[in-house]
């Protein structure tokens, strides 16, 4: 046998020789949930690990990850039921604590990279990423609100705004608005595809967000997310992004929609992040408190999988976790 494999795999030096594929702790991006007040720090029941976190706790919690190497954070907030209403006017106040913390965490850390969440669904009394008429979630009139809330955030100083809502025509809209207000830097992270998933629920326990449970109001989100069994509809997504002006094409969730990240990637020239999500997280870190599986080998082993599929960001809740494990190790 002259031809054997096994020979490139025999050391660990030697593995690493033609190892194809890294993940390096500046492509990740660290979600963290935010809440109002002071001395808060609240695990979140269905993603152990992850708590929400009132500003004077968030930054030496940034300062730590900042250590380590982790740059980019994408924040969502979690607002009290009493500022909530059909039409998420508190999202684009002046008052809304996400800007003041957006603002400070700036002030303290120019340098990180800070990404915001643009939909209603924090926001909205109804629990929906739109505004919801007769039954309806209204795509035209909710872009009104997301073009506000885009420019409030980028004057907060966020870097990146991220549309998280899949309504029709946003990037675009979002991108002229920004332009008109003089936010021509401020970059645009477009969830591009992101499917009505059932892999997003510890993210709705942290926010309290989930549609509520009402008789008018459409129970879940399948009229504007994306059906899990499209693939064809991801690219006709991308093409408006790119023509819209995206600077970055998400898929979400990851694990489930490796073959959407593979696509896109081979289709378009723009970044590709992957957002793994609350749920695939949590399945990880239940399986391992269960000893049903090592997390230390499973989880950068999953972040690999998701970069070789072509994502060169993932938006992950175990970014710290990963940062720490390879300070650790001097990989
Ligand atoms: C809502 C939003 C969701 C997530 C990010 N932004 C949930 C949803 O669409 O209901 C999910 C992220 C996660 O599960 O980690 N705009």
């Amino acid at each position: 046998m002259r031809i054997r494999p096994r020979r490139n795999r025999q050391s660990d030096a030697i593995r690493s020789l033609s190892r194809e594929t890294h993940v390096q702790v500046e492509q990740l991006v660290y979600p963290l949930f935010l809440t109002d007040g002071k001395g808060v720090k609240e695990e979140v029941a269905s993603l152990p690990g992850n708590y929400r976190w009132s500003l004077d706790m968030l930054l030496p919690e940034l300062e730590e990850c900042m250590k380590l190497g982790l740059k980019s954070f994408i924040l969502f907030p979690a607002i009290q039921e009493g500022l909530k209403n059909k039409k998420g006017t508190y999202g684009y106040s002046k008052d809304n604590y996400y800007l003041k913390f957006a603002q400070t965490i700036k002030k303290h850390f120019p340098e990180a990279c800070l990404i915001s969440d643009v939909a209603m669904d924090p926001y909205n009394s109804d629990g929906h990423d739109g505004i919801v008429q007769n039954g309806k979630i209204i795509n035209d009139d909710t872009l009104e609100v997301l073009g506000k809330m885009a420019i409030v955030q980028a004057e907060a100083g966020f870097d990146i705004i991220g549309p998280s809502d899949m309504m029709d025509g946003r990037v675009g809209f979002i991108r002229d608005a920004l332009d008109e207000n003089g936010f021509q830097d401020t970059g645009i992270m477009s969830y591009t595809a992101k499917y009505a998933s059932a892999f997003y629920g510890p993210f709705r326990d942290a926010l309290d967000s989930a549609p509520i449970e009402n008789d008018e109001i459409p129970k879940d989100k399948k009229t504007y997310q994306m059906d899990p069994s499209n693939k064809r509809e991801a690219l006709r997504e991308a093409l408006l992004d790119e023509q819209e002006g995206a600077d970055y094409l998400m898929v979400k969730p990851a694990l489930n929609y490796l073959d959407i990240i593979h696509l896109l990637d081979e289709h378009f020239d723009l970044p590709i992040a992957a957002y793994h999500v609350s749920g695939e997280c949590a399945m990880l870190i239940a399986a391992a408190q269960n000893g049903w599986l090592n997390l230390e080998e499973a989880m950068p082993e999953t972040l690999t999988n998701i970069r070789r599929a072509g994502a060169s960001i993932i938006l992950t809740y175990f970014a710290k976790m990963y940062a720490q494990q390879k300070a650790k190790l001097r990989y």
